[in-house]
């Protein structure tokens, strides 16, 4: 039986958290797993009074009969983690027995975090713009970039290192002198190995309760029929691999894609199973991105007070974008999507008219296909043409059907579902658990 995808077709922040919970209230799922990213990620997911923003932890805390998993692809600050474990426990939930972390997992240490500061501030230096945080590509902050790069570079720790005193002290011995070189060039203060030890330390009797090896744990349930819900992080234009963002982006394959390796499992065809792809009704991005349908303006406002568009991880505004066509189509395609589910839906309610943008002009050239590069995505302005669609002016909230939506809801939605090229099997029409249209 298969792993079912939850992932995102836009820049992240479309609601892969709360359609997570929604779809483990089915009861079908074994685990609920993260794959790829780290605390750059911020899940909401609300049931009554109750608001829960997950970072590292998958979006399925709730359902105390479902195994949580943090995979190998996965960049994990061990401090920040134990803080999530922490603050979940003041809302009465227990993780220890059913979270597994990878061993395989690369850790953020605290210089990642220091680099990825140093290094966004240096981008911003190089581009003639104000040098502050975030003023570069307007990362998180939370050390991911850094962290990938050492992973790459063969510069990291995993968690299993960390598990060891021996081990992780030959580590660091080869890890720390590299590690003072890159924080010297950017007249950052340098570490050293004690002082790495004596911070790691402490974690390694927490971290033993809860590393496990999540690929066997998952093979095992696989074989066995159970079934698996893979939560993704980002979105598709977050992707390191996605040329019109790059290098706006995060520094891991955000798409469906990523999800096997993430997980440390092989990619066999029989436990391929749905790729749930979600819409956020309009589009956001938060950081600095080409966003040709940026709103601009009292509606921009109005729709991010609506939607309450404030980063989940950093608090900082969302700019908040018309649909674009050719994203929307690219999304869903990069995805492997077989479905779409659109969320947020209701944050239109109160619009007289919706906007979607179904090409782009590029240099006095009207294109339908995304360029190759974000020097050229941010000159593109978009071309709305017809493709305007008429409001609904009226609230939504209380619909759980999607055929009980007013006209001109279904109508856009048939929009969305034509530029996809998948069906919509769902729409959110409210933050909470049963807000929701199939
Ligand atoms: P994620 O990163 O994809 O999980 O999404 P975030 O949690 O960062 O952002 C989604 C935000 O929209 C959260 O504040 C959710 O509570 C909220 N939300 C999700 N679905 C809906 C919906 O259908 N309507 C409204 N009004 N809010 C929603
Ligand atoms: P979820 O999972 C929205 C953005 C950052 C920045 C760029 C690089 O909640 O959808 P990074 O810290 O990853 O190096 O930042 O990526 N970004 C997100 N934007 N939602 C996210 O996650 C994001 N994770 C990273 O704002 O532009
Ligand atoms: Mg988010």
């Amino acid at each position: 039986m298969p792993v079912e995808f939850v992932v995102c077709t836009q820049r992240g922040d479309t609601g892969k958290g709360r359609i997570v919970d929604h779809k483990l209230s089915s009861g079908r799922f074994r685990w609920n797993v993260r794959s790829k990213g780290g605390n750059n990620a911020g899940h909401t997911v609300k049931v009554g009074d109750q608001t829960i923003i997950l970072h590292l932890i998958p979006s399925g805390v709730l359902h105390s009969n479902v195994q949580l998993g943090l995979g190998q692809g996965m960049v994990i600050d061990p401090f920040a983690l134990f803080q999530e474990v922490d603050e979940l426990k003041t809302h009465g939930i227990e993780l220890e027995d059913r979270l597994w972390v990878s061993l395989g997992a690369k850790l953020v240490m605290p210089w990642d975090i220091t680099l990825d500061v140093a290094m966004d501030k240096a981008r911003a230096a190089a581009q003639g713009r104000e040098v502050k945080t975030g003023g570069g590509i307007g990362t998180t902050c939370r050390g991911i970039g850094p962290a990938y790069a050492h992973a790459a570079s063969r510069d990291s720790l995993t968690v299993a290192h960390l598990l060891d005193p021996e081990i992780l002290r030959q580590r660091l011995k080869v890890v720390v002198p590299i590690i003072n070189r890159e924080l010297k060039a950017f007249d950052c203060p340098e570490t050293s190995v004690s002082e790495a030890l004596n911070r790691c330390a402490p974690l390694r009797h927490r971290l033993c309760k809860i590393a496990r090896p999540l690929h066997l744990g998952l093979a095992n349930s696989l074989e066995k029929g159970e079934w698996v819900l893979a939560e993704g992080a980002q979105g598709r234009f977050l992707s390191v691999d996605c040329g019109v963002s790059y290098p706006y982006c995060t520094s891991s394959v955000t798409t469906a894609n990523g999800v096997f390796s993430g997980l440390g499992l092989p990619l066999k065809k029989e436990w391929l199973g749905p790729i749930v792809g979600i819409v956020k009704a309009y589009q956001t991005a938060v950081g600095n991105h080409p966003m040709p349908t940026l709103i601009g303006g009292e509606r921009e406002e109005g729709i991010r007070q609506r939607g309450k568009e404030f980063g989940a991880t950093t608090g900082r505004p969302r700019h908040c974008c018309w649909i674009n066509a050719l994203e929307l189509r690219n999304g869903v395609w990069a995805n492997g999507c077989t479905e779409i589910v659109v969320t947020k839906l209701d944050v239109l309610d109160e619009e007289p008219d919706i906007p979607i943008a179904c090409a782009l002009e590029l240099d006095g050239h009207t294109i339908m296909e995304l360029p190759d590069t974000a020097v050229e995505y941010f000159r593109c302005k978009p071309v709305y043409n017809s493709h305007v669609s008429p409001g609904w002016l009226t609230s939504i909230q209380q619909a759980r059907r999607i055929g009980d939506l007013p006209a001109n809801a279904r109508d856009y939605l048939a929009v969305l579902e034509r530029i996809a090229d998948v069906p919509i099997t769902g729409v959110s029409v409210g933050p909470e658990r049963d807000q929701f249209c199939t």
